[in-house]
């Protein structure tokens, strides 16, 4: 039998290059190598605890199971729902907080960087670790593939599988283990920082190619003729490195003239990703999501049925 995996997406906007190369083609990559079973749920009620707008939740939610098909995920391969279509995720949430203690939650990063920053934590934020160990316990998960942020979230979920299987049995619930992708390092936005939602620096992944040459015109570049480090940084990672060097050597100060050609050159990269993600509907997307939750519920349903019967809530 493969080995389980599920991770969890945010559905949180557009996506931008830097998300591309630093977590989703990575991610698909890996998915590729076919070695494990695997789940891929979008986290829509993890999102509610800082988003609170029902037209951008769902058009974000539309957006995510979009770009993951363009990008290669196969809805066949792969069980791709929504977490908010399985009501397992909500009472085993809830199963999990009654095992762990409110100063244990206080020390999760999620919730004391919120605080540290003077922000109004809810108590859905607060709780967040266990709704995500629940998501992860009930399909027996063996890995879960996330970034380095996520890291304490999976020591929360073997701490409260743990507890429970101390309470109620040992071996009823498995013990996960992360699995932190490695990126390809950071892409630089056009301003030269991290390229970053937050900074609003971005290349957007799925934009017009007017968009993404309107974007690539602004990267930053030193006046004097120095060698355009932000432009070539961001080239390489769609032409190979020995290929573009001389041409950058050859055209010193003409920034102008390698910005188009890097836009030309993205929007060529992009091309079929771009039309695969524009021929998906909505409809598709629902019957995607549709089918997902009726396999996600079958392997989460055996899983609750048992934590039901150990904890006495089966009559
Ligand atoms: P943002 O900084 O735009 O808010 P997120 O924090 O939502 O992006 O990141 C989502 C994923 O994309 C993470 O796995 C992160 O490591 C990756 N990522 C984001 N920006 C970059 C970047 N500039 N270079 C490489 N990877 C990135
Ligand atoms: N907390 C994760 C994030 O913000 C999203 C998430 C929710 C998740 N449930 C999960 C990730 C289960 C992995 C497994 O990125």
């Amino acid at each position: 039998m493969k080995k389980r995996l599920l991770t969890g997406l945010q559905p949180s906007g557009d996506l931008h290059i830097g998300n591309y190369f630093g977590a989703l083609k990575p991610f698909v990559d890996f998915l590729k190598t076919g070695e494990y079973e695997t789940f891929l749920m979008v986290a829509d009620y993890h999102a509610l605890t800082s988003l609170k707008d029902d037209e951008t939740l769902r058009s974000n939610t539309y957006n995510i199971v979009r770009d993951y098909l363009a990008a290669g995920v196969d809805p066949e391969e792969v069980v791709l729902f929504r977490q908010s279509d399985n009501q397992d995720h909500m009472e085993l949430g809830w199963i999990f907080n009654c095992l762990v203690t409110v100063p244990f939650l206080m020390q999760a990063h999620s919730y004391k960087d919120k605080v540290a920053k003077g922000l109004d934590a809810n108590a859905g934020l607060f709780t967040y670790p266990m709704l995500m160990a629940a998501d992860i316990a009930l399909y027996d998960t063996d890995v879960v593939p996330v970034g380095e942020d996520q890291r304490q979230h999976l020591e929360y979920t073997r701490e409260a599988v743990t507890k429970f299987n101390l309470t109620f049995g040992e071996g009823l619930l498995k013990e996960p283990k992360e699995h932190i992708l490695k990126s390809v390092g950071v892409v630089p936005g056009l301003d030269g920082q991290k390229m970053s939602k937050s900074y609003k620096n971005t290349i957007p992944l799925f934009a017009e190619p007017e968009e993404v040459e309107k974007a690539v015109m602004k990267i930053v570049t030193d006046s004097d003729g120095s060698f355009p480090q932000n432009v070539f940084a961001i080239h390489c990672l769609v032409k190979p490195e020995a290929e573009l060097r001389p041409i950058y050597e050859a055209s010193a100060g003409r920034y102008g003239d390698l910005k188009k050609q890097l836009a030309a050159d993205l929007n060529e990269y992009f091309a079929d990703m771009r039309a695969r993600r524009a021929a998906i509907s909505d409809e598709h997307v629902r019957e995607v999501l549709a089918h997902g939750a009726v396999k996600a519920k079958q392997i989460s349903g055996e899983t609750l049925a048992r934590v039901r019967q150990a904890i006495g809530i089966s009559l």
